[in-house]
């Protein structure tokens, strides 16, 4: 959707027209929109001021410890003591303070240092992983997440998070498709900004804001083979029509750092990448704030085997040695290297030889010192309460509502065949499954400082909503390892299998919880599979057998492939994975107090075989068709979809989307127009509905996607009641970047399309003039 440019304050135009019983009444721009309002504000003269006095005190020494960023096992007081920059991940608010004592107390210069920490989906309030918060197309859900997570980080003293994580995947294998929200750049952009604004307000020099830091610049997402870290090789086009958006959007939201990537993209390593740091992000968009190397991406830059310092793995290949690698990063636009030591061990030495420039530490140390200036650090150095207080702010009751909230609204109904699903609260009903009675893998992937205590299992939340008695039996038992191991995924065995169907046969309805654990997802952990791990298809089919009304709840951080269990299950609720309140937000929705609403952030493929798979991919010469040779087909597969489309959610209710229009048959290059389209709740319960636009450039310079997402609003609807939504559209939506890096928007057709998935058949046309 169009971005506007005005202020804030003349940007709440009134677009869409909502019509219920009775009247009809005026309704905002709807809220992808309202989330992609640029808020970046700019350069303030006092702060440069002090920067440039501060900067003009430093030594040499001094600006290299300022580019060092090390982790709560390296750092030492001593390190401090002599001006050290920045600390990731710890937590602890006595040792930050102490730290912080160090800094401003004792070292020569006071400066404050930046405390840093993966506050991802939470921090001690754990809400569903962000693959989750993108299934709800609802941007408060991803603002929710941060604005607690902020709260709470900042409460012990933090001020910077490592987020959002915005890497548009079509990569299931890989486990850090968990972090973002999906495969569509459109999505990600809308929930990257709605997340930076969270985490940062309108000034993250507040008592309860940090700094954002949106990662992993830049294609993380596509490793070859989903193997984490692996090459990537991109065209230009893809790098900015797919990759890029989400980025530009968080920085246009204020984000005022970066991580630079581990990947390499057409062999050069994200954190010696010129172009993406230097041209792109602090040229083009006119970044000012730093930019950080992910955990050892410096020295991971060097040869193999590595030579001075000759310790440490191997690199990507593309600086000799140490020395070599941090002029790259430094010179390529890194500002601050994370754990390895390379800036600030060889800078002097590659200043004496002219391979790097003052100017460019300078630079680097200025960005860092304005980051630190506009988080308020020099005024108030310390968390806004004391260490002792700080337990007291975790899991507020504001923050643990909004996380059950997030995780019922993240959860999508896949399937409901004769509708099984809401189960009825007064009936026996049993709990059967690897993750029915568990704590820590609903946490997820990058749990921050949550703990497995905190959280309320599927089981408990089910009983306490269930009148009649709830009963439970484990099936099978997954399994945590990492190698050397002999069963990394557990779920081996059908000793259990008895005892859950005899479970099964003795209650009257059942909730099956299946799924990965969260130990599958996530940094380094890819999987070659996206089967159900183990036994757990086998579970499921026993406990089918017993005739009982089943409702499969399917824990995971990436799509599975559920091509073989599809048809033994009617009833399918993805809950990703949910957070703290995993159990009451499974019974809100298993019990139909909450109606899913949630739609997939991503495909589902029918199997493995078939990824990437994603539905914005170009149109072929040979478009596929299962029945007929010489096309773009697998032999072996009778369909050219997923499984399960990008956009689909079932709810207990039901929907009709209807009434496309345009404002306008035309519009300039530089014009907009709107699109409207109406939504109906046509079953009796109220519920929710994404209403969802797409748009498709039929003919261009550049084969373009089948469909590209670019509107969307998730509405509630009482039964009978209907909305009128609007979305603009204007050159940000037909325009598209071709592979010189240009920006075109080019005359000819425009066709969109409106509905409740990515299959959505209502269209229209208008034509882009000359
Ligand atoms: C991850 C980053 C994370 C960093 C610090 C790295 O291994 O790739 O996403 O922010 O560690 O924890």
């Amino acid at each position: 959707m169009a971005r506007f440019r005005l202020r804030a304050s003349l940007a709440v135009l009134v677009l869409a027209l909502v019509s219920v019983a009775g009247g009809v009444v005026a309704a905002t721009q709807s809220s992808d929109e309202q989330a992609l309002q640029p808020t970046r504000q700019q350069a303030d003269r006092d702060v440069e001021r002090r920067v440039n006095r501060l900067l003009a005190r430093m030594t040499l020494q001094e600006k290299l410890e300022q580019i060092q960023l090390l982790p709560d096992f390296l750092v030492t007081e001593d390190e401090v003591r002599r001006g050290l920059g920045s600390v990731l991940s710890v937590t602890d608010p006595v040792r930050i303070r102490e730290l912080q004592r160090i800094a401003v107390e004792e070292s020569r210069l006071k400066i404050p240092i930046l405390f840093a920490f993966d506050t991802i989906h939470g921090f001690r309030t754990v809400f569903p992983i962000p693959l989750g918060a993108g299934a709800s197309f609802d941007p408060q859900v991803a603002f929710d997440d941060h604005k607690y997570g902020a709260r709470e980080s900042a409460v012990v003293g933090l001020k910077q998070t490592y987020a959002p994580m915005v890497d548009v995947s079509h990569e299931p294998r890989w486990g850090r498709i968990a972090e973002a929200a999906g495969e569509d750049p459109y999505l990600n952009s809308v929930m990257a900004a709605a997340r930076v604004k969270a985490i940062q307000g309108d000034d993250y020099s507040a008592p309860d804001k940090l700094v954002a830091s949106p990662k992993h610049l830049v294609a993380y997402g596509e490793p070859e083979g989903g193997r984490d870290y692996n090459t990537t090789d991109l065209s230009e086009q893809r790098l900015r029509n797919l990759y890029l958006p989400p980025f530009k959007a968080a920085i246009d939201a204020g984000a005022d750092t970066a991580m630079c990537s581990f990947n390499a993209i057409n062999g050069v390593p994200g954190c010696a990448n010129d172009y993406t740091m230097n041209e792109i992000l602090k040229g083009e968009w006119r970044f000012d704030g730093f930019v950080e190397s992910d955990w050892t991406a410096v020295s991971e830059l060097r040869a193999c085997p590595p030579r001075n310092p000759d310790q440490g793995e191997c690199g990507h290949g593309v600086a000799a040695d140490g020395p070599e690698a941090a002029a790259l990063a430094l010179n390529a636009g890194v500002d601050s290297e994370m754990t390895s030591t390379l800036i600030r061990d060889f800078g002097a030495e590659l200043l004496r030889q002219g391979r790097i420039e003052m100017r460019r530490i300078d630079d680097a140390v200025r960005r860092i010192l304005r980051v630190k200036f506009r988080a308020g650090l020099f005024e108030n150095p310390y968390a806004p309460v004391p260490p002792d207080q700080a337990e007291a702010e975790m899991l507020k009751p504001d923050a643990v509502a909004a996380a059950r909230n997030a995780a019922s609204r993240s959860m999508v109904l896949l399937r409901n065949e004769g509708g099984v699903l809401p189960l009825d609260p007064d009936k026996k009903t049993a709990v059967i499954g690897p993750l029915a009675r568990n704590q820590h893998d609903m946490l997820g992937p990058w749990w921050g400082a949550g703990r497995d205590t905190d959280v309320v299992t599927v089981l408990d939340g089910i009983d306490q909503q269930n009148t009649a008695a709830t009963t439970y039996a484990e099936g099978c038992k997954l399994s945590n390892t990492e190698p050397p191991h002999t069963d990394p995924e557990g779920c081996g065995s059908d000793a259990g299998f008895a005892e859950a169907v005899e479970v099964a046969e003795a209650a009257d309805q059942v909730v099956l919880a299946l799924g990965e654990t969260r130990e599958m997802s996530g940094e380094a952990a890819a999987r070659s599979t996206l089967d159900l791990p183990g036994r757990q298809e086998e579970l499921l089919r026993a406990i089918e057998a017993t005739g009982k009304p089943v409702a499969v709840v399917l824990f995971s951080g990436r799509p599975l492939a559920l091509e073989n269990i599809v048809d033994d299950a009617p009833a399918i609720l993805q809950a990703w994975f949910p957070g703290v309140q995993a159990g009451p937000a499974v019974a809100d929705v298993v019990f139909g107090k909450v109606n899913p609403g949630g739609k997939l952030p991503v495909s589902f493929p029918r199997r493995l075989g078939q990824t990437p798979i994603y539905y914005n991919h170009e149109p072929t010469g040979r478009p596929c068709n299962p029945d007929v040779k010489w096309n773009s087909r697998y032999r072996d597969i009778p369909s050219c979809s997923p499984l399960f489309v990008f956009g689909h959610g079932l709810s207990y209710t039901t929907f009709e989307v209807s009434d496309l229009r345009l404002s306008s048959s035309t519009v300039s290059r530089n014009g907009r127009l709107e699109a409207s389209v109406t939504v109906r709740n046509t079953g009796d319960r109220s519920g929710d509905e994404v209403v969802q636009l797409y748009l498709h450039d039929p003919v261009a310079s550049i084969s373009q996607p089948v469909r590209r997402l670019r509107g969307f609003e998730r509405v509630t609807l009482d039964a009978g009641q209907s909305r009128t939504v609007t979305f603009t559209l204007d050159k940000s939506d037909f325009g598209f970047w071709d592979n010189r890096g240009r920006f075109v928007v080019e005359p000819g057709r425009i066709d969109v399309y409106a509905g409740n998935s990515s299959s959505a058949e209502l269209t229209e046309s208008f034509t882009v003039r000359r």
